[in-house]
């Protein structure tokens, strides 16, 4: 492997994330980017072309890796790899690049890992001169849409894609580099924004509101009516609180 980039981001939480070592996989390191693919599959991280031949997959990831579309971010606990990522359509082609495939491994997970990768991806696609990364992600993946969302990605499309599953469409914009940071705990619990209730009709909605995170058509519902959910907020939001003010996980919509 070439390019290390060694030490994790300084100031990283958690001890355990310290030893690994990460690096970004050159094109002709054959053995790095087939223990990748083996990391994926052994972790059943499911790929369009995941029935295909390793090698195969292989010779596709060094070609686009070659040419300057992807690039594979892998962090290692000795020889061992724990977590992965990668980012494409980093050519001219696009304007956005794409978020794909950030894994961690089970026992690795919840410490910051996937935040780590997640600004790794940003680095290679502002290098890239990229104005937005995006990705999409199915709508039951909860982990996923949270390391987005509370890294600063929008959602803003509801839409059938993996496995007829329903995803969301989320995007960073790379360009805005000090995005307006709301305390929306604060803002609920000062009634400022809520769950809507069966009451209010479509017409009457707020600027900001909440809706369950698994709520999929009511998501997409919510999206055609030209809001933008920035943020998931979750009862861990509120340490302090006896009774939890919300007891899911919802989505802050904010009327675009
Ligand atoms: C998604 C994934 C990469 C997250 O990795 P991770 O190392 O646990 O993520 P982090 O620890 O950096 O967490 C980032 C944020 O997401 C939150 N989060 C992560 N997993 C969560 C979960 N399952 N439920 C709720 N929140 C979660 C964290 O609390 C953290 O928020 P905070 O820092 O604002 O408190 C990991 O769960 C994974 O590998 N999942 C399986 C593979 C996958 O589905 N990848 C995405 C395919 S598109």
């Amino acid at each position: 492997m070439t390019a290390d980039r060694g030490e994790l981001t300084p100031g990283i939480r958690s001890e355990k994330l310290k030893k690994l070592f990460i690096s970004i996989i050159d094109p002709d390191d054959t053995e790095a980017i087939t223990s990748y693919l083996r990391f994926e599959d052994d972790n059943r991280f499911e790929r369009q072309d995941s029935t295909e031949s390793r090698d195969l997959r292989v010779e596709k990831l060094k070609r686009k890796i070659s040419a300057g579309d992807t690039v594979v971010i892998l962090a290692c606990d000795g020889d061992k790899i724990v977590a992965s990522s990668s980012v494409t359509d980093l050519g001219p082609d696009s304007q956005e690049a794409w978020a794909d495939g950030t894994l961690v491994q089970q026992n690795y997970r919840k410490e910051g890992m996937g935040r780590e990768l997640s600004l790794m991806q940003e680095e290679a696609a502002r290098k890239a001169s990229k104005e937005a990364i995006v990705t999409a992600i199915n709508f039951d993946n909860l982990g996923s849409i949270a390391l987005r969302m509370r890294s600063g990605y929008v959602l803003g499309r509801a839409g059938l894609s993996w496995q007829n599953k329903g995803c969301y469409g989320l995007r960073k914009d790379l360009e805005n580099k000090n995005p307006e940071q709301t305390d929306w705990a604060t803002k609920v619990l000062a009634g400022e924004i809520k769950v809507p209730s069966v009451s209010d009709d479509a017409g009457k909605f707020n600027d900001q509101l909440l809706i369950d995170v698994g709520d999929f058509e009511g998501i997409k519902d919510i999206l055609t009516k030209g809001y933008r959910g920035v943020y998931l907020l979750m009862p861990e939001d509120f340490p302090d609180e006896k009774d939890k003010p919300i007891n899911k996980n919802y989505i802050v919509f904010v009327k675009a």
